[in-house]
């Protein structure tokens, strides 16, 4: 099928000489598509920037992601920030077998286009959960796995392979703790707020109280 296709082609090709090129922009045009499966949405206000692959992604409202993100089986809580060229949770090879290829340990995964496996040997992907107000740098990478705790910062260039504890600020190859945003005694009680999931008359105080975290906590306890 594809040598009479080639064939088609190449007869086709000489006789308009334009086709060749309508192909080509046909293949740009792919290549910067958008590729979405099984993506679900929890609000309105998300935005994603082109071009993006998101398989398996769920996105809380009012996230935004930036382009170039490459996104597999994660989960993202609301009000993040995602910089640019994130890659997340694209999956695991094992390393102790004899060889690291899919062909010889998954019978579902034909990257190459054939596999040798008849039942899967190893587990390639495992859940990445991303809590609420996270900040992501530029081209950051998150392993398989791993969960990132709400209001956490991840620094530009980052490859996070550990979780990340809640409201701290982590950057490096491996992602190591800077520092936290706030004392353990606001992160506790910012945590019981929980203000990400304020109604969005009640999300004006976290605009009001922007740079007074005790005010805000006290406001909040006293309503
Ligand atoms: C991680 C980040 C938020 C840290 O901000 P900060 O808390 O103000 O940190 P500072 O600039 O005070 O630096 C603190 C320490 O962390 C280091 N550091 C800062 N950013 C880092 C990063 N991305 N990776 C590794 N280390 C980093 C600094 O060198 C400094 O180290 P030192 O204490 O040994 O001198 C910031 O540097 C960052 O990476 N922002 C992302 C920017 C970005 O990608 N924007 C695009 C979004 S659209």
């Amino acid at each position: 099928m594809k040598l009479i296709r080639k064939i088609v082609n190449k007869i086709a090709y000489r006789l308009v000489p334009n086709l060749r090129l309508l192909d080509e922009c046909e293949d740009s045009i792919r290549a910067i598509m958008p590729v979405k499966e099984n993506l679900q949405l929890g609000g309105e206000f998300i935005k994603i920037n082109y071009p993006t692959q998101l398989r398996n992604v769920a996105i809380g409202n009012y996230t935004y992601i930036g382009q170039n993100a490459n996104i597999f089986g994660t989960k993202i809580g609301k009000f993040c920030s995602i910089g640019p060229n994130l890659i997340c949770g694209t999956g695991m090879h094992p390393t102790n077998g004899i060889s690291t290829a899919p062909m010889f340990y998954s019978a579902e995964n034909k990257s190459n286009g054939t596999t040798l496996c008849s039942k899967t040997k190893y587990e390639e992907r495992s859940l990445v959960e991303i809590g609420n107000d996270v900040f992501i740098g530029a081209n950051v990478v998150i392993l398989n796995g791993v969960k990132i705790g709400n209001g956490a910062v991840i620094g530009a260039g980052a490859v996070v392979a550990q979780d990340v504890p809640d409201y701290a600020i982590v950057g490096g190859v491996p992602a190591k703790i800077i520092r936290y945003r706030f004392p353990d005694s606001q992160v506790n009680e910012l945590q019981k707020i929980q203000w990400w999931n304020f109604s969005d008359d009640k999300l004006k105080m976290v605009e009001q109280y922007f740079y007074d975290t005790d005010k805000f906590i006290s406001e909040c306890k006293c309503q």
